[in-house]
């Protein structure tokens, strides 16, 4: 059973992720959600709680359910580490080593593969700014699920549509 945590950040996508820890979990797999508290502007931390089975963590200071950091206790118990979405916002500081939030920690923390499933406006994906933070992360082995062209939530159309949670799912199996 692969021990996976999934990071939920603030993109109307957020909805989509609901469906990948619905597959995960059908899968067999445990799914530890973190969420930003930008992605709890989008989605009820009770929707991922009840798909995954599991309490959705969000502040770094709540009170842990046991003595250790949770970022640390989630960083070294997760086989796989999966951002989807992933906003522009959160690739930056992964890619500086920027650990101002519980997800953004756990993800400077961990020895475990991680995966990020960007999703974005045309804009923010095609800036230079975000494509050499995804390269950094491609550079240090982030397996990066690009963002397919399509209709974009802000009414354009363009890159940066995030992979269909079953595209996702399959390429982490
Ligand atoms: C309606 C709405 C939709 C948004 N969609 C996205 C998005 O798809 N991708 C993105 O990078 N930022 C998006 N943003 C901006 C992020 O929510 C913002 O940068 C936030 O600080 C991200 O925080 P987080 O990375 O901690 O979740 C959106 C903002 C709003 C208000």
């Amino acid at each position: 059973m692969r021990k996976i945590v999934v990071g939920v950040t603030g993109s109307i996508a957020a909805y989509k992720a609901a469906e990948l820890v619905r597959l995960f979990v059908k899968n067999g797999d445990e799914v530890h959600v973190v969420m930003t508290s930008a992605a709890c502007e989008f989605v009820s931390p009770l929707t991922f709680r009840t798909l995954s089975r599991n309490p959705v963590l969000v502040d770094q200071c709540a009170e842990p359910a046991e003595w250790r950091p949770e970022h640390v206790s989630l960083a070294e118990m997760a086989d796989l580490v999966v951002v989807a979405p992933a906003t522009a916002n959160t690739i930056a500081k992964m890619a500086h080593g920027i650990a101002d939030n519980l997800l953004a920690a756990t993800l400077l923390a961990t020895r475990a593969q991680i995966a990020v499933a960007p999703a974005m406006n045309c804009g923010m994906w095609a800036n230079p700014a975000t494509q050499e933070n995804v390269a950094t992360l491609v550079k240090r082995g982030v397996l990066v699920i690009h963002p397919r062209e399509g209709e974009l939530a802000c009414g354009t159309a363009g890159a940066g549509r995030m992979a269909e949670p079953a595209e996702i799912f399959k390429e982490l199996k």
